[in-house]
């Protein structure tokens, strides 16, 4: 039996004073919350969020790291330094890094990997664009993204998977619970071909992309979809705390 697991991608949104008003809100919110629960602020709030949300039922992620450990990477945030901030998981391979800022599989993989044996749990991002999806080739790459992403990956127990189409994201357009629940399936069937059934049946696999208080218990609903990764809903309570406790 997989656990429901909703997280909130701030991305570059908030202040200090903001991010600490909207985590002390779901601190109080969510405490009676059924599921597991994450929130990924900017690097620079995440030390003002920390203590928020420390023995909370609402774990603290990043969304991003450098796939170095340390050294001489001008704007880059390392692995140290968020295990540092008490961060205990981050996002990798989200398609704004994937698209805007050309991380490519390597690096996405590279970053799993230190992120792993640093302890962190990952959640990794894929998802194909408009066009991909277009020709036919969603599974393709969705496919390619998981392999690729998790290549020297023995291990799964914490590693969590995003299916974020990317037309979807931000758009206010979501997949219909039907073709994420399709793609969902095939990755689990990726996973199984290389981590065995056990580990397929395990793992778990969130929807992203114009997640909202109104499409979530559909989504839910779906037999492989686990969870949801939100973007836009996740940056106030009144859309977040229903999203967290669908169908309540
Ligand atoms: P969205 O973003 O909910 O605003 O579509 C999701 C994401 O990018 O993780």
């Amino acid at each position: 039996m997989r656990n429901y697991y909703i997280a909130g991608n701030w991305k570059m949104h908030m202040t200090r004073s903001e991010a600490a008003e909207l985590a002390r809100t779901l601190v109080a919110q969510l405490k009676d919350g059924e599921h597991k629960y994450l929130v990924a602020p900017s690097f620079t709030l995440i030390e003002t969020v920390a203590p928020i949300v420390k023995g909370s039922n609402i774990g603290l992620g990043a969304q991003n790291m450098a796939a170095e450990p340390q050294g001489a990477h001008t704007g880059e945030v390392s692995v140290l330094q968020l295990k540092d901030l008490g961060v205990d998981t981050v996002i990798l391979g989200h398609s704004e890094r994937r698209h805007v800022y050309k991380e490519d599989d390597a690096l996405v993989n590279a970053k799993v990997k230190l992120a792993l044996q640093h302890g962190f749990e990952v959640i990794l991002c894929v998802g194909e664009l408009l066009e991909e999806r277009e020709a036919g080739r969603a599974e393709a790459v969705c496919e390619g993204q998981v392999v690729k992403g998790l290549e020297g990956v023995s291990d799964l127990s914490r590693v969590v998977i995003a299916y974020e189409p990317v037309w979807a994201i931000g758009t206010g357009k979501t997949a219909t619970p039907e073709d994420a629940d399709a793609i969902h399936a095939y990755i689990r069937k990726v996973i199984e071909k290389t981590y065995g059934a056990g580990a397929a049946e395990k793992i778990v696999i969130q929807y992203g992309g114009s997640v909202k208080p109104e499409n979530a218990a559909q989504l839910m609903a779906k037999e492989n979809i686990d969870g949801a990764l939100v973007g836009g809903a996740a940056l106030k309570a009144d859309s977040f705390v229903p999203i967290a406790k669908f169908g309540r």
